[in-house]
């Protein structure tokens, strides 16, 4: 089942590998010549509903449609709108999607993005959707690699930090595993390492990948090196946090082990991960990669607001045998939401956040 009416971006995978390099590629020239596009939203608005706390996401898509000459409405802080009083996400989607164009969400749960769509009036782009996915800082992250490196394909890319929760590690890997030629070395401690249906999803896609514990041991071999936060505010508890919170730390001295053309790439925010003199080095490509963030999202919003393509996002059935268990999911939380699951192999999963889903138990 398919949604037809506006194009929304929920999961990168939703698209066509040729869309996402339409869309990087209208980014470059939006960034070579940016005074052709001053009017290109002239009249339009774009809202963003942050649920969770955002610097670079919410302002880079905000200063996207400001200078694509659109305007913005939106909030930063749940609390301060009707959510405060106990209003689901889907009439909050609902109204305010009446009010704009297209719609920005980030929230904590995952799947949040998918369920929005399934009541907006507009169009509705994932802006991360907790510890899921993060399609746009994904297309930041490969406006980056084409631009500084001139290509997505034939690159060894280690990953390093908190693989478990980082929504944006998932999307590039989901991404960058559609090119030719790429390698992965996933760099973590073995509490935090990429969940099993990215790996799966890896290996399904003929990838080759490697765990590699130690950062020292890998940095050698990498053309890219993605570096990510431990995501505090995602663990069960702040002790299991505190186990993991300084295992990795990039340093100048390990930079010296590194290429001399490597790519050292952050979503940000940092916190200890990168340690500051690392910043003056040329390989450091995390400042300009924000940067580049405002072209890429100002290309996706040009991009889906002249789309007449049909929207690709694709559900699953409904099947009342089967439950999420996955208490982060925005299922768990919306409960008027559909109970949809697609199979994966030879499991199930849940069509919102991806997670393995059970059989209900039997009454
Ligand atoms: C990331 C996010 O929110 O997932 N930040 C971002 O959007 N640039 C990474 C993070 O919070 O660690």
């Amino acid at each position: 089942m398919s949604d037809t009416k506006y194009a929304h971006l929920i999961d990168l995978n939703d698209y066509p590998v040729e869309w996402w390099n339409k869309v990087i590629t209208l980014g470059a020239s939006i960034y070579a010549h940016p005074q052709r596009y001053v009017q290109a939203c002239a009249g339009k608005i774009m809202a963003t509903l942050f649920y969770e706390p955002s610097t670079r996401t919410q302002m880079s898509f905000q200063s996207a449609m400001i200078r694509l000459g659109g305007s913005i409405i939106g909030f930063d802080n749940p609390m301060s709108s009707s959510v405060s009083k106990g209003e689901n996400l889907k009439d909050t989607t609902k109204v305010v999607s009446s009010y704009s164009d297209i719609l920005i969400i980030r929230h904590p749960m995952a799947g949040s993005a998918k369920a929005a769509a399934l009541t907006a009036d507009c169009c509705v782009v994932n802006a991360g959707d907790g510890g899921h996915l993060h399609p746009t800082q994904t297309l930041t992250d490969m406006l980056t690699l084409h631009m500084e490196k001139g290509r997505l394909d034939n690159l060894t890319v280690g990953l390093c930090g908190d693989l478990l929760y980082g929504r944006t590690v998932h999307s590039l890997c989901k991404a960058l595993s559609r090119y030719p030629n790429n390698r992965f070395v996933l760099i973590s401690s073995p509490e935090l390492r990429l969940p099993e249906y990215i790996r799966k999803l890896l290996k399904d896609s003929g990838c080759e990948y490697r765990e590699e514990p130690s950062l020292d041991r890998a940095i050698g071999d990498l053309d890219v090196l993605y570096m990510t936060r431990i995501q505090r505010e995602r663990f069960q508890s702040e002790a299991e946090y505190l186990a993991q919170k300084d295992i990795y730390r990039l340093t100048p001295e390990k930079m010296l082990r590194a290429k001399p053309d490597l790519a050292v790439l952050h979503p940000l925010p940092r916190v200890d991960e990168i340690a500051v003199p690392v910043d003056a080095d040329p390989r450091a490509l995390y400042f300009k990669q924000a940067h580049y963030g405002m072209y890429v999202r100002m290309a996706l919003i040009l991009r889906l607001l002249e789309a007449t393509e049909q929207v690709p996002i694709v559900h699953g059935t409904e099947n009342g045998t089967m439950c999420c268990v996955n208490p982060k999911c925005i299922c768990a939380q919306e409960k008027y939401l559909p109970q949809r699951f697609f199979a994966q192999g030879d499991h199930t999963v849940c069509d919102f956040c991806e997670e393995r889903a059970l059989e209900r138990a039997m009454p």
